[in-house]
C-alpha cells in the first residue's frame, strides 16, 4: 500500500515574485485556502497518511498552516464562532501525519526528492509537485487510478498530458509508441527533460505527479546535473527504465499551473466559481463585468 507523499516545497517561487517575497509562493491563496492545502488533499484522497514536505528556511508558514494554532484556537472558541474552528482544526483526518525535511541547497528537483530519503525509506511513494493544481471530478480521481495502476502492475506511474508545441520545452516529455486513452496507462519507451520542440518525442508533458518505487532513491544518489544543471527527478526516471518497465498515465482532470500567474489566476477563476457558499455569488460577479 502507497502511503507516502513526498512534496518539494523548497523552490523560491522566482516566476511568482513579487507575491512571493515574503510568503512562500505554496502560501498564496486560491479563493480561500492556501494553494498547497490543495494539493496535500488531493494526497489524502488518494490515501495517502504521511506527507514528507521537503522545504526551506523561508518556508514555515508552510508547516504552521496544517499544524494546531493554539491561541487562534481559543480565541474563536471564546467568540464562539465554532464552524471557522472546525475548518482550522479539521484541515486534514487525524490519521495523516505532516513530516518536514530540509533541502539544503536548491540542487533540483530530483535532489529535493532525495532528501526525503530516510523517511521513505523501503517504501514505494508518490510525487506531487506543489505548483500545479489537479481538479477532479468526484468520480475519477487520477492519482488514485494511478496509484491502483501501481499496485497491479508494479510499475512506475508518470502523470501526464499532451501540451501544446511552444510549451514542450517546458516540462519533462515522455516517449510512448501510442497515446494512451485519457485515464489509461502505457507502456513509457523514454523521458526527457524540457527538450527543445524538435527534438521532443512527443507532446506529452510530464504532470507533476509520480508513483515511483523506494528504489527511485539510490538512482537519485548518482543521478548527475542534468538541465538547467540541476539534479533531475525526470533522469533518475530515465535509469530506472533502463531495468524497469514505467507506465505513463494520461491524466482526465483539469491542471491549473500555479507556479505561473496566469495559471493562477485560471485556478482562482475555476475554484471561486465551484467554491460551495461563494460560487454563485463569484459567477453574478463575472457575469457583471463589463469586458468591452
Ligand atoms: C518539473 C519537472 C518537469 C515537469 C514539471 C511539471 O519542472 O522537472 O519534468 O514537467 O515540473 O510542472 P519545473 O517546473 O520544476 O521546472
Amino acid at each position: 500500500m502507497i502511503k507516502k507523499a513526498v512534496l518539494p516545497v523548497a523552490g523560491l517561487g522566482t516566476r511568482f515574485l513579487p507575491a512571493s517575497k515574503a510568503i512562500p509562493k505554496e502560501m498564496v491563496t486560491v479563493v480561500d485556502r492556501p494553494a498547497i492545502e490543495y494539493v496535500v488533499k488531493e494526497a489524502v484522497q488518494a490515501g495517502i497518511t504521511e506527507i514528507i514536505l521537503v522545504t526551506h528556511s523561508s518556508k514555515g508558514a508552510v508547516e504552521n498552516h496544517f499544524d494546531r494554532n493554539f491561541e487562534l484556537e481559543t480565541t474563536l472558541e471564546n467568540k464562539k464562532k465554532y464552524d471557522l474552528l472546525a475548518e482550522i482544526t479539521n484541515i486534514l483526518p487525524d490519521n495523516v501525519s505532516i513530516i518536514a525535511v530540509r533541502q539544503p541547497a536548491p540542487l533540483g528537483l530530483g535532489h529535493a526528492v532525495l532528501c526525503a530519503k530516510s523517511v521513505v525509506g523501503d517504501d514505494d511513494f508518490v510525487v506531487l509537485l506543489p505548483d500545479v493544481l489537479i481538479k477532479n471530478n468526484d468520480v475519477d480521481h487520477d492519482l488514485t487510478r494511478m496509484i491502483e495502476r501501481f499496485n497491479e502492475s508494479e510499475t512506475a506511474q508518470i502523470m501526464v498530458e499532451a501540451v501544446p508545441d511552444h510549451l514542450v520545452d517546458q516540462y519533462g516529455i515522455v516517449d510512448v509508441e501510442l497515446v494512451p486513452e485519457e485515464g489509461q496507462s502505457i507502456m513509457m519507451q523514454g523521458i526527457v527533460e524540457k527538450p527543445a520542440v524538435h527534438d521532443a518525442p512527443s507532446n506529452l508533458s510530464v504532470v507533476g505527479r509520480y508513483v515511483l518505487p523506494a528504489k527511485i532513491m539510490k538512482l537519485l544518489e548518482k543521478t548527475p546535473k542534468g538541465a538547467g544543471s540541476e539534479i533531475q527527478l525526470t533522469d533518475a526516471i530515465a535509469m530506472l527504465q533502463e531495468t524497469d518497465a514505467i507506465e505513463a498515465y494520461r491524466m482526465q482532470g483539469q491542471t491549473f499551473d500555479c507556479g505561473s500567474k496566469l495559471g493562477y489566476l485560471k485556478a482562482v477563476l475555476h475554484y471561486g466559481i465551484e467554491h460551495p457558499t461563494l460560487g454563485d455569488d463569484f459567477k453574478s460577479m463575472i457575469k457583471d463585468l463589463d469586458l468591452s
